[in-house]
C-alpha cells in the first residue's frame, strides 16, 4: 500500500502487470493486452477540481458485461427499509449482536440498525453492524447507494477490492467508494464491526481553521492499495445495493479484474492510532467536533451530512472542569459505537465493545450517574484515558432505527440517567 491517499488532493497510479497502464492517454484506441478502459466517477463530471474524484480502470472485461439483476433474498436484516410508524423519541442502546449461528459472509451477516433519508436523495447515512463467520467465496458486492466506511471491532478483514487488497484490523478503518466491487475474507475465521454507509457528499478531512496546517487525521496516514486482480473463470455472484434494496446477478468470471488504474477515487485504510488528538489545556470540555476524523458536508455550511468522530486515548488536564462529556441536547443526531475499552461517559456498564447507542435529535443525554459522581468528586490531576476507542457517526438528519433494531434495544437504557440527586438551593 502507498502512504498517501490521492483523494485528498493528489493523484495515484498503479499497475499489477508492467505496461498495463496507458501513458499520456486515459482511453487509448487499443489499451495494452486488449484491456478495457473504464472510468469510475465518484463526483459529477463538472464538480469543481478540488472536489472532483474519478479513476480510470483497465480491466480484463468491461463491467457492463452482466445479465439482468434480480432481487437478492439472502441477507434478511440488511437494507430492510425503515418503518414509517411514528418513532418514539427515546434514547436507545444495543448490546453487541451475536455472531451468526449458521454460516454467513460479510454481506449476509450485515444488520441494518438505523438510517435516514432515501439513498436517492444523495444525502443521509445508514449505520449497519456486520457479523461474519464465512469468507465471500465466488461472491462480490458493491454499493450503488454510497460509500462504505468499515469499522472493525473484532477479527481482521481481508478486503479484496477492484483497486487492490486491504488488510484491515480492529483499530483501523477502511473506506470503499460507491460502486467499487469487493469481497471480504476472514483471516481469523470470524469478524464483527460497524459500517457507516454515506449517501451524501464524499467523506473528506475536516478543515483545520485556527488549528493550522497539521493535526487531527493527517493525509499521509491514509493508505491506498496497489493494483491487484484475480483472473477467475467460473460462476461468480455479484450483489449490489441499489436505491435501498439488494440485487444479484451471476457472472462467469470474477469482477475483480482491474489490472491497472490511475486517478483520485480509491479505497483506503487509516489507523485510528495515528489520529493527532487535540483538546483543552486550560479548562472546559471542547465540543466533540475537535475529534472529527472525516466529514461529509451538507448543503448548509457547517452542518454535516455526517461526521465520523472518535474518542481515542488522550490526556485530560482541564482545571475546574467536569471532564467527561457534559449533559447536552443536540440538534444533530448521534450514533455511537465502541471498538474497545470503556467510554468515559458510561462507566456503569451496558455499553460494551460491539454495542451501539442512539441519541436522536434533542434527546437529553450525557454521563450516567456513576460517571457523573466520579468526575464531580475527582481530584483533578493530569489523567490519561487509555485503552479505549469509541466513535460517533453524527448527522444532521434524525435516524430511524429498523424494526429489528427497535425490537432488540436494551429495555432499561433510560435507567442510566436515573437517581441523580437534586441540586440544593440555599435556604431563603
Ligand atoms: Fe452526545
Amino acid at each position: 500500500m502507498t502512504s498517501y491517499f490521492p483523494g485528498f488532493g493528489g493523484h495515484f497510479e498503479s499497475e499489477a502487470i508492467a505496461g498495463a497502464l496507458p501513458q499520456g492517454r486515459n482511453s487509448p484506441q487499443r489499451p495494452a493486452f486488449g484491456l478495457y478502459a473504464e472510468q469510475l466517477s465518484g463526483t459529477a463530471f463538472t464538480a469543481p477540481r478540488h472536489e472532483n474524484r474519478r479513476s480510470w480502470l483497465y480491466r480484463l472485461r468491461p463491467s457492463a458485461e452482466h445479465p439482468p439483476y434480480e432481487r437478492y433474498k439472502g441477507a434478511k436484516l440488511f437494507a430492510p427499509g425503515t418503518s414509517d410508524a411514528p418513532l418514539p423519541p427515546n434514547r436507545l442502546r444495543w448490546d453487541p449482536l451475536d455472531l451468526p449461528s449458521a454460516d454467513a459472509d460479510f454481506v449476509d451477516g450485515l444488520v441494518t440498525m438505523m438510517a435516514n433519508r432515501d439513498p436517492a436523495d444523495l444525502e443521509g447515512i445508514a449505520v449497519h453492524i456486520y457479523r461474519a463467520n464465512a469468507d465471500m467465496d465466488r461472491r462480490a458486492f458493491f454499493n450503488a447507494d454510497g460509500e462504505l466506511l468499515i469499522i472493525p471491532e473484532r477479527g481482521r478483514l481481508d478486503l479484496l477490492t477492484e483497486l487492490g487488497r486491504i488488510d484491515l484490523k480492529p483499530g483501523e478503518i477502511a473506506l470503499i467508494p460507491r460502486g467499487v466491487r469487493f469481497r471480504v475474507l476472514l483471516p481469523d475465521g470470524e469478524a464483527r464491526g460497524y459500517v457507516a454507509e454515506n449517501h451524501g457528499a464524499l467523506f473528506r478531512l475536516p478543515e483545520l481553521g485556527p488549528i493550522g496546517s497539521n493535526g487531527l487525521a493527517n493525509p499521509r496516514d491514509f493508505l491506498t492499495p496497489h493494483a491487484w486482480f484475480e483472473d477467475v473463470e467460473s460462476e461468480f455472484e455479484l450483489i449490489q445495493k441499489s436505491l435501498g434494496s439488494l440485487w444479484t446477478t451471476m457472472l462467469d468470471h470474477s469482477p475483480l479484474d482491474v489490472v491497472a488504474w490511475h486517478g483520485n477515487l480509491a479505497p483506503w485504510k487509516y489507523d485510528l492510532a495515528r489520529f493527532n488528538t487535540i483538546g483543552t489545556v486550560s479548562y472546559d470540555h471542547p465540543d466533540p467536533s475537535i475529534f472529527t476524523v472525516l466529514t461529509s458536508p451538507s448543503d448548509v455550511p457547517g452542518r454535516a451530512n455526517a461526521d465520523f468522530v472518535i474518542f481515542p486515548p488522550r490526556w485530560m488536564v482541564a482545571e475546574d472542569t467536569f471532564r467527561p462529556p457534559w449533559f447536552h441536547r443536540n440538534v444533530m443526531s448521534e450514533a455511537m459505537g465502541l471498538i474497545h475499552g470503556e467510554y468515559d461517559a458510561k462507566e456503569g456498564g451496558g455499553f460494551a465493545p460491539g454495542g451501539l447507542s442512539l441519541h436522536n435529535i434533542m434527546a437529553g443525554h450525557g454521563p450516567d450517574v456513576e460517571s457523573w459522581r466520579k468526575a464531580s468528586e475527582a481530584e483533578l490531576k493530569p489523567h490519561k484515558i487509555d485503552g479505549t476507542m469509541a466513535f460517533m457517526v453524527e448527522t444532521c438528519w434524525p435516524y430511524r432505527p429498523t424494526e429489528y433494531a427497535l425490537k432488540h434495544a436494551q429495555p432499561d437504557y433510560d435507567d442510566a440517567w436515573g437517581g441523580f440527586p437534586k441540586a440544593q438551593l440555599p435556604k431563603a
